[in-house]
């Protein structure tokens, strides 16, 4: 008998091993094809919108807003706020920027509780994740509204891990400031900063957190004052800040501004669209939601936008563009397809437990 029942575990651990590998990688990405339905590893459409991505320990971590379900207008609507209900924040996780394994939603909808940030009829937008090196958590921040957009708020989250669960914290008024699309950047130091829409969204704040991230140290800057400047992207590049921004069009796409300063807090001095080619005037029909330096690459970055669908939110795509840096010009010019191969030729950094060979056939 204990025979018999060992053969059959046999059979079926020996029955699973084959069976785990063919279900774990069902589809291969080899390139970036900026507006198609983009897949992750197990088949399914991507879905996380006015993401960020997080570096850290040789994997990316890709978060962005789940959107499920029927695209809304309110009765009251007296602009075009179409929204789906809060299902939550997704987190997809890859060591190539291509090939994305699902990781659940790791921050989800409250649905028992009308009164919470996270409730379905409330809305959650742009989440970013950022690694506290002193406290060890990750930290997430996000705008969330009351279902009548009246709150623009911050929501903050944290985690012991990448792939959560992420425990909501509350939200606030960052500097007593409206706080609407957002974005975190780390610097070099270790200092991190919320750059956020404000004024109705008609001035960019910067603001200083404080050491473990969870809170605005009250130092904080206004740029771009009376510019509406909205889905703010931060990268560093040869030790000076660049700021991508959108106009103010609700979901429909206009032109994209690139700003520099050479401090953080300093002065942003505008330079200009850096889109080219077909459609550069309306961003490629998208809209900035994060910058990336491609991890064991210097000089290497990739410019993230979503093309929305307004109508139809869960259809938004992805448009993901590499950046441009010749002569010293930074540009974005549209590419059909493309794939890491683009930053062949760009120096690797010393290498240190936060790099990996990225054309490694290893981790494809
Ligand atoms: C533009 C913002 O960038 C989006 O995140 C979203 O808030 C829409 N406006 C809503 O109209």
């Amino acid at each position: 008998m204990n025979n018999r029942i060992r053969n059959i575990a046999a059979f079926a651990l020996l029955a699973l091993g084959t069976l785990v590998p063919i279900q774990a990688q069902k589809v291969t990405n080899h390139s970036i094809r900026s507006g198609e339905i983009w897949l992750d590893t197990d088949g399914n459409p991507i879905n996380a919108h006015g993401s960020g991505l997080l570096y850290h320990d040789g994997t990316y971590y890709w978060y962005g807003e789940y959107k499920q379900g029927e695209t809304i207008l309110p009765d009251w609507a007296t602009w075009e706020c179409y929204r789906t209900d809060v299902t939550g924040v997704s987190c997809y996780s890859s060591k190539d920027l291509l090939n994305w394994k699902f990781e659940g939603i790791v921050l989800p909808a409250i649905k028992d509780d009308p009164k919470h940030d996270l409730h379905p009829s409330k809305v959650l937008e742009r989440p970013k994740v950022i690694y506290n090196e002193k406290t060890k958590k990750f930290v997430m921040w996000a705008h969330v509204e009351s279902a009548d957009y009246s709150k623009a708020a911050a929501g903050v989250a944290i985690s012991d891990s990448p792939t959560g669960q992420f425990t909501y914290l509350g939200n606030f008024r960052p500097n007593d400031a409206m706080s609407r699309d957002q974005t975190l950047f780390v610097d070099d130091d270790g200092r991190a900063y919320q750059f956020y829409s404000s004024e109705n969204n008609q001035t960019m704040y910067i603001s200083l957190l404080t050491d473990d991230y969870l809170k605005p140290s009250g130092r904080f800057t206004r740029n771009f004052i009376g510019q509406s400047r909205e889905a703010p992207a931060v990268f560093k590049y040869k030790g000076k800040y660049y700021l991508l921004t959108s106009g103010c069009t609700g979901w429909d796409p206009n032109k994209a501004e690139l700003a520099v300063a050479d401090s953080v807090m300093g002065e942003w001095k505008t330079i200009g669209n850096p889109c080219t080619g077909t459609d550069a005037d309306k961003t490629f029909y998208a809209q900035s939601t994060y910058v990336q330096q491609v991890g064991g690459k210097k000089d290497a970055y990739i410019a993230m936008f979503d093309r929305w669908n307004k109508k139809n939110l869960k259809d938004s795509r992805y448009v993901w563009l590499p950046v441009s840096l010749e002569e010293g010009k930074i540009t974005i010019p549209w590419h059909e397809e493309w794939d890491m191969e683009v930053f062949a030729d760009k120096p690797r950094f010393e290498v240190d437990k936060n790099t990996f060979l990225l054309n490694d056939k290893s981790f494809v």
